[in-house]
């Protein structure tokens, strides 16, 4: 049985969210991992009664660019920390016609298309070899109360959807969305994986929530600028906060994962 009171709940904000206003600020941990440096230092704080490790995936200020970044070493340090159930934010681009600029996705599958990253724990000198079961890549408990919560607040969101983790940084053509959509991929992010991945080899329970930011490339008439994905992040990010703050105490009383 784990401290329930004393868990933390880890957050990975992504671009746009580099810093998360309504925690209250306790203190700050530069953390190093067996795996290197994480991306940025660990805040912890509350929101409202719930102990949050918040760690900025791109850097604070923004500069790691999605390829680069250090994952392992990100969720590593979570988990020394004691974190057991993680949210990670991402920005996304929106394949599917319904997931349109500032529509919040919490999906519930992914395709991992991403190459040459670090995406495994289990390497060098080993004892045994290691498959993880990632049938179901995100915790079903942790999207239940990000579903419930959504509803509750009135949030105009889709509740399920297939994650598309591509490598970044530049965007996708249009043939390559296409293809993305006929595999069945909804949404197209870049940093889904390995986060995913490493945070289910650990045990954790790991949620992604999404924010579109625009459509996915060829996906409408106009090109994609960062003014424009600016706009949605500066529309979005307030109900993803908002949700955030709601589903925080929940996911601090989710067990690790068998
Ligand atoms: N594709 C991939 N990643 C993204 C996008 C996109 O269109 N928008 C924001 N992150």
């Amino acid at each position: 049985m784990q401290n329930l009171v004393e868990q933390p709940v880890g957050i990975i904000g992504g671009t746009g969210l580099t810093a998360l206003e309504g925690l209250q600020i306790t203190g700050e941990r530069n953390m190093a991992s067996a795996w290197g440096t994480p991306s940025s230092v660990l805040t912890s704080g509350l929101l409202g009664q719930q102990r949050v490790l918040f760690l900025a995936r791109h850097g604070n200020p923004h500069r790691i660019p999605p390829h680069q970044i250090n994952y392992r070493a990100n969720i590593q340090a979570l988990f020394d920390a004691g974190v057991r159930t993680l949210v990670g934010v991402n920005a996304v681009g929106g394949i599917h016609p319904d997931m349109g600029p500032a529509h919040i996705a919490i999906p519930d599958q992914l395709i991992d298309y991403t190459w040459g990253r670090k995406g495994t724990f289990f390497e060098g000198e080993l004892d045994k070899v290691t498959h993880i079961d990632f049938t179901w890549p995100y915790s079903e408990p942790a999207r239940a109360i990000l579903i419930e919560q959504a509803q509750r607040l009135g949030l105009i969101f889709s509740s399920h959807g297939v994650y598309g983790a591509t490598q970044g940084p530049r965007l996708e053509t249009a043939a390559e969305i296409r293809c993305m959509e006929r595999d069945g991929c909804d949404l197209a992010g870049m940093t889904g994986m390995p986060e995913a991945a490493l945070a289910a080899e650990l045990g954790m329970q790991y949620v992604s929530l999404c924010l579109v930011v625009n459509y996915a490339a060829g996906k409408s008439d106009t090109a994609i600028t960062m003014a424009d994905i600016q706009r949605a992040l500066d529309d979005g990010m307030i109900a993803v906060k908002t949700l955030l703050q709601a589903s925080v105490a929940g996911f601090g009383t989710l067990q690790a994962r068998a």
